[in-house]
């Protein structure tokens, strides 16, 4: 297709500029990211509840993935270092929300924004269409992982925070909830979560849960780190894994 032909082009001229900004050597830097009032949490309607409910169409959903592998690479894995984050494995809803979310301004992301746009990759079957595709990706049995390994005082001091601050929504192992949004945040990177856990935490991320918000109000930058890296060190079921580092998609060989 013509126009994703020239948004192809523009892609590869943006990850140049991102690779090379201070933003990309640097993705804890907030510049384009803004304090505000939070959103109202997943009033769903709209965009959200139409791509949840509607068939879709892997074949249009790998199309329309080229857009997003130019970052999150063809694998759907994202980068250790935090710069861009694992996709595969997700929970359907949860990308589906914040997708819409990202579409709709209720959470800032600068680096991606023109590629979700809807002149850019469609309404919300592409929404649907993508998700899918990406559900269907297995994910990096090498993610980044946290400073603190079992055996340290700092991971004892992130399981205790682990399992009277988090448990309850992000679930015994990380792998979140389903039905109501959670996010799985095992198998993600260490670095990524960070940065989503200070911005949630100060008020950046404006899409978040306002009882996470809450819940980890105190928590200092250390505990940030430690609950952290706790959350990194945990298994993720194999059968979800690729076999091997190495593996690459087929689809975009
Ligand atoms: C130019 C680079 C770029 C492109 C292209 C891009 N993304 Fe992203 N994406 C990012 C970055 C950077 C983040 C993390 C932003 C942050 O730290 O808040 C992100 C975050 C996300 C998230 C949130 C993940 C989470 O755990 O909350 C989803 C979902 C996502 N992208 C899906 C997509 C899809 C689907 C496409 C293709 C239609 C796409 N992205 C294209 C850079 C990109
Ligand atoms: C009340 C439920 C709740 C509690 C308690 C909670 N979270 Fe969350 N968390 C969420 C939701 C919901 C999101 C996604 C927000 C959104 O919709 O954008 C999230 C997002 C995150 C993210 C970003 C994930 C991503 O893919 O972008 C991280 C990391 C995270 N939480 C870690 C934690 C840790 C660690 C704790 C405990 C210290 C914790 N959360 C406590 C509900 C919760």
């Amino acid at each position: 297709m013509f126009q994703r032909e020239i948004l192809k082009t523009a892609i590869l001229t943006a990850t140049v500029v991102v690779s090379a900004s201070a933003w990309a050597a640097d993705p804890s830097d907030t510049a384009g990211v803004h304090p505000g009032d939070p959103a109202a949490w997943n009033i769903g309607g709209g965009e959200q509840d139409e791509a949840l409910h509607l068939t879709p169409d892997l074949e249009n959903g790998m199309d329309v993935y080229e857009v997003c592998a130019a970052c999150h690479l063809p694998e759907g894995w994202g980068t250790p270092d935090g710069t861009f984050p694992q996709l595969a494995g997700q929970h359907r809803g949860v990308l589906v929300k914040q997708m819409a979310d990202i579409r709709a301004g209720n959470r800032d992301n600068p680096t991606m924004y023109p590629f979700t746009l809807p002149q850019a990759i469609g309404d919300a079957q592409a929404l649907a269409d993508v998700v899918a595709y990406i559900e269907s990706l297995p994910m990096n049995p090498e993610w980044g992982k946290g400073p603190w390994g079992p055996g340290t005082e700092e991971y004892t001091l992130g399981e205790q925070l682990y399992k009277d601050n988090c448990v309850r929504c992000h679930g015994e192992l990380g792998m979140g909830d389903v039905e109501k949004f959670y996010p799985r945040i095992n198998g993600q990177h260490y670095a990524y979560m960070v940065r989503q856990f200070e911005w949630i935490r100060d008020h950046k991320r404006r899409n978040a849960n306002p009882e996470m918000v809450e819940q980890i109000k105190n928590f200092s930058d250390k505990d940030m780190q430690a609950v952290n890296s706790y959350v990194s060190w945990q298994p993720v079921p194999e059968e979800q894994l690729a076999d091997s580092v190495d593996w690459k998609n087929p689809d975009f060989e």
